[in-house]
């Protein structure tokens, strides 16, 4: 098979069968046990079940035989139907949420969960993930910023694409590779009040600095798919939005892939308001672009009727085709179509050894301690009273871990009491209701006990799709607790599981340590006992702006410099940027996490060439092995626009044992003066620029050529 056989292949499929291939249907119409619906169910004729071009959702290896073994038989070119699903942090093995992985700041280690969890989806029957998520967050309250790799953009870009790259492998034709879908496209995270599914509404001017950045970024890395956002952006919703599927995704990303709709989304363009029914929704939506209807079947239902009227739109139909039959072709399915899926390989590629130890690793790297006087690290024996909702629940893999098995997972108790603590005794609590007896008993508990970890946080289920919420502190009964414990002078450490930065300000008051864990997957119970205790070393830095309170949202580290700084005007009581009644500042910033040790970094060389490049040595002084991050930033004080205060230019991520010193070299690219502006489009702002390590601060020049110039 090859690329001309497929185009005789689209000469003589009828409207109906090219149309089928552009439809995407949940497993569960086609009896897979236990199938799960991430969206709302849809009315089809399901005769035409057997004409859709992909699957989404539930599936095992003998299933995936079975489907594919029909569907070729029922397809009168034996076409293949392509299995998608949402793998997007671990399929059955599963790894801390993408928030807290992105905290690692490491490149290698999130392609590794990529690689690893393509390696157990395919073994599944998949070829697509629908991952990576590249939204840019900056509000706490929408429930998916748990998906997300934060709020910069460049570790959104590079994070993005090493998940793209390592879903792919050596390549697409491998069985154990999987192809990347980048999504939402695009300013899903920037649902206004962080309500999910609600209107964006974003300048071009952000939306081509921050936001398009990372899409552009995966689609060079290789990801294969795009995936339309939900909602209106600007007033014309994503799923029907020409500009951004064509003129943006098309024209100036180069995308040459395939775009999807989100769930249902292309019928939602009638709730939307800019269609009056189905024929107009899927005619509209493959008219802007979308190439796969999911989960509803406007296009396929209608497309005989809206080509009759209008039959140019047959040719946006065909190239579709060739796109999706082409992706195949590279998957390999029409010379495999099981793509060597067997229910052999399937049991010996999940949850393998290889894969619980790296999913240990990267629950410890991706943990954040975010308060610590002097408790943390415990030393062996000591003895601890363990308490709160996370105890012995476990409950600990996330949203979006669909696939994930809570049988799998260990629980805190699990890890603590084979780790060299002793644990007097444990209190599994509820997250709202905490009753005065139970906390006396834990008091009473805690009395006799040199520490007290407290496990507290949010429930899964209040992060994830339609997870947003109003208030993002701990419920008052988790509150009351922690308060508790602390007037009876009782040492607490929080280990925190959530999903999403919470308002911290009243666990920081009464918390002797805070070890912010997110939702960090199979492994946690392991992981949590090797940070408390030291084996492993805290070495997290947020990606996302703790924010003082819920009022202070949106907050972002890299915002715009307003005409009345507060930090300038200081003599000045009114009239200035601020709030009346707390600071500007959040309670954690961006690049904020502490360790058990302590580092020095000393510049050695400042070589300017085509790059920068800053050679850093960097000494562990502490008693403990550990990893540093180091942060360089940028900031271009007189530009044509406004430019961010400060911004993210390059990161490096060092181990060294305690006492060692190490050599690192940093690169800073040209890019740190690319930007868009309305006038110019995409140009190099010419000029000045700071960069700032630490303490120390350089001044540079780039030309127009993008150039740099001492
Ligand atoms: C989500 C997507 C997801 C899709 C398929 C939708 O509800 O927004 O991110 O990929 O469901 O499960």
């Amino acid at each position: 098979m090859n690329k001309t056989n497929i185009l005789d292949i689209i000469k003589n499929m009828t409207i109906e069968e090219k149309a089928g291939q552009l439809t995407q249907l949940p497993s569960m119409y086609f009896d897979i046990d236990s199938s799960m619906l991430t969206g709302t169910a849809c009315n089809f004729d399901i005769e035409k079940k057997w004409l859709v071009g992909s699957i989404l959702g539930k599936l095992d290896a003998k299933s995936m035989r079975a489907i594919q073994t029909k569907a070729i038989e029922k397809s009168r070119f034996n076409i293949p139907i392509m299995f998608m699903t949402d793998i997007i942090h671990g399929y059955k093995t599963i790894y801390p949420v993408p928030l807290a992985l992105s905290c690692s700041f490491d490149k290698e280690l999130i392609n590794k969960c990529a690689r690893l969890s393509a390696i157990e989806g395919s073994a599944a029957g998949y070829q697509v993930t629908f991952s990576p998520m590249v939204d840019l967050v900056r509000d706490a309250r929408w429930g998916r910023v748990m998906e997300s790799f934060g709020e910069d953009k460049r570790l959104q870009s590079d994070f993005g694409s090493e998940m793209v790259k390592g879903y792919m492998g050596d390549g697409l034709d491998k069985p154990d590779s999987l192809a990347a879908c980048v999504k939402h496209f695009a300013g899903y995270g920037a649902a206004c009040g962080g309500r999910d599914y609600n209107t964006a509404d974003i300048s071009e001017y952000s939306l081509q600095n921050d936001y398009f950045p990372s899409f552009k970024a995966c689609v060079d890395a290789g990801a294969k798919f795009v995936m339309a956002a939900f909602e209106s952006l600007n007033g014309t919703p994503a799923t029907a939005n020409k500009w951004l599927l064509d003129d943006i995704l098309r024209k100036q990303m180069n995308f040459d892939g395939v775009v999807i709709s989100d769930w249902g989304a292309v019928n939602e363009l009638i709730c939307h308001g800019v269609a009056q029914n189905e024929l107009e929704a899927g005619k509209k939506a493959l008219e802007s672009g979308i190439q796969i209807e999911m989960s509803t079947t406007s296009i396929l239902q209608n497309a005989t009727l809206f080509i009759e009227q209008n039959n140019e739109l047959e040719k946006l139909l065909d190239s579709a085709v060739e796109k999706i039959l082409l992706l195949k072709l590279e998957l390999g399915l029409f010379d495999d179509p099981y793509r060597n899926i067997s229910e052999k390989r399937e049991k010996e590629c999940l949850y393998t050894q290889e894969m619980k130890e790296f999913a240990r690793k990267s629950a410890c790297d991706s943990a954040v301690l975010l308060e610590n006087n002097g408790v943390l690290p415990l030393k062996p024996n000591s003895n601890i009273t363990l308490a709160g909702p996370y105890a012995k629940s476990c409950n600990l893999l996330g949203p979006w871990s669909i696939d994930g098995e809570i049988e799998n997972v260990i629980s805190v108790y699990e890890g603590l009491e084979k780790s060299e603590l002793n644990i007097n005794n444990v209190y599994q609590t509820d997250f709202e209701k905490i009753t005065d007896s139970e906390i006396d008993n834990i008091l009473e508990s805690a009395r006799k006990s040199e520490f007290t970890v407290l496990v507290l946080g949010e429930r899964e289920s209040w992060s994830g799709e339609a997870g947003s919420r109003s208030d993002i502190s701990l419920p008052k009964a988790q509150i009351k607790l922690l308060k508790t414990l602390k007037n009876h002078d009782i040492k607490i450490i929080v280990v925190l599981f959530n999903g999403r930065p919470l308002d911290l300000r009243k666990v920081k008051k009464h918390a002797d340590a805070i070890l912010e864990m997110w939702f960090s997957g199979t492994q946690t119970g392991n992981a949590v006992a090797d940070l408390l205790t030291g084996k492993a070393n805290p070495s997290g830095k947020l990606t996302m702006s703790f924010p003082y309170n819920v009022g202070q949202i949106p907050v972002y580290y890299n915002c715009l410099s307003t005409g009345r700084p507060s930090e300038l005007l200081t003599n000045e009581p009114r009239y200035k940027s601020h709030y009346l009644d707390i600071p500007n500042e959040p309670l954690y910033y961006f690049g904020y996490g502490l360790s058990y040790t302590s580092f020095d970094t000393n510049v050695k060389e400042f070589n300017i060439s085509e790059d920068i490049t800053i050679t850093v040595d960097v000494k562990n002084t502490g008693e403990f092995d550990g990893a540093h991050v180091i942060q360089i930033y940028s900031k271009k004080s007189v530009s044509c626009v406004s430019r961010p205060k400060k911004e993210l230019a390059s990161y490096e991520k060092v181990f060294l044992k305690s006492g060692e010193t190490k050599t690192v070299k940093l690169t800073v690219k040209n890019d740190i003066a690319k930007i868009w502006t309305q006038n110019d489009g995409f140009m190099f702002d010419s000029g000045e620029y700071e960069l700032f390590l630490d303490d120390k601060k350089y001044k540079i020049f780039i030309d127009n050529q993008g150039k740099f110039k001492e």
